[in-house]
């Protein structure tokens, strides 16, 4: 089937099989390795990718229902001078950047979290996690991950106007966050 997906603001035009899956494409299909396999069955999130806006596990996406699609993938979230986001540059500091398998499927799934943040209430702690549920890594704490979204969302939040209480109580939690053990 002859098909076009938008992938990072740009338009690919390919035939793909009926059952190809979206992270095939990604991967072999168009070299944008940086989207991740870890599973193949839609549980460990390495493969997330924006799908109009909307993260989703791209092994779980056939290519041929993306088709028309704004795909965005890891490659496509820093700008092409390499400057991080805020989401990327808060991971950054909070040392919430773990391997390269887990890390690009979290920061695509947390781009829709932070994004949702900036006109709506600042996510909690535990919702936080709750939305990390789909994300898996068992080497390392997520403890790093949390205070980075928090750090993110403390920044979106101050560039929305009239918020600066709510601001000052996330820019304090993660203070405190950082001096308990990562
Ligand atoms: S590779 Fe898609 S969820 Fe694991
Ligand atoms: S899977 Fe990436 S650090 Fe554990």
């Amino acid at each position: 089937m002859d098909l076009t997906l938008n992938v990072n603001g740009r338009p690919r035009e390919f035939t793909a099989e009926p059952n190809e899956l979206l992270v095939e494409r990604l991967r072999d299909g168009l070299g944008l390795t940086g989207t991740k396999v870890g599973c193949d069955t839609g549980q460990c999130g390495s493969c997330v990718v924006r799908l109009d806006g909307r993260s989703a596990k791209s092994c779980l996406v056939l290519t041929v229902a993306a088709a028309g699609s704004e795909v965005t993938t890891i490659e496509g979230v820093a700008t092409p001078g390499g400057e991080l986001t805020g989401l990327q540059e808060a991971l950054r500091q909070e040392h919430g950047t773990q391997c390269g398998f887990c890390t690009p499927g979290m920061v695509m799934a947390l781009g829709e979290l932070v994004e949702n943040t900036a006109d709506g209430d600042a996510p909690t702690e535990p919702e936080i996690r709750e939305w990390l549920t789909g994300n898996l890594c068992r080497c390392t704490g997520y403890h790093g991950v949390v205070r980075g979204v928090q750090r993110a969302c403390a920044s979106a939040r101050a560039a929305a106007p009239g918020t600066d209480a709510v601001c000052d109580a996330m820019a304090d939690a993660v203070t405190a966050a950082s001096g308990q053990e990562g």
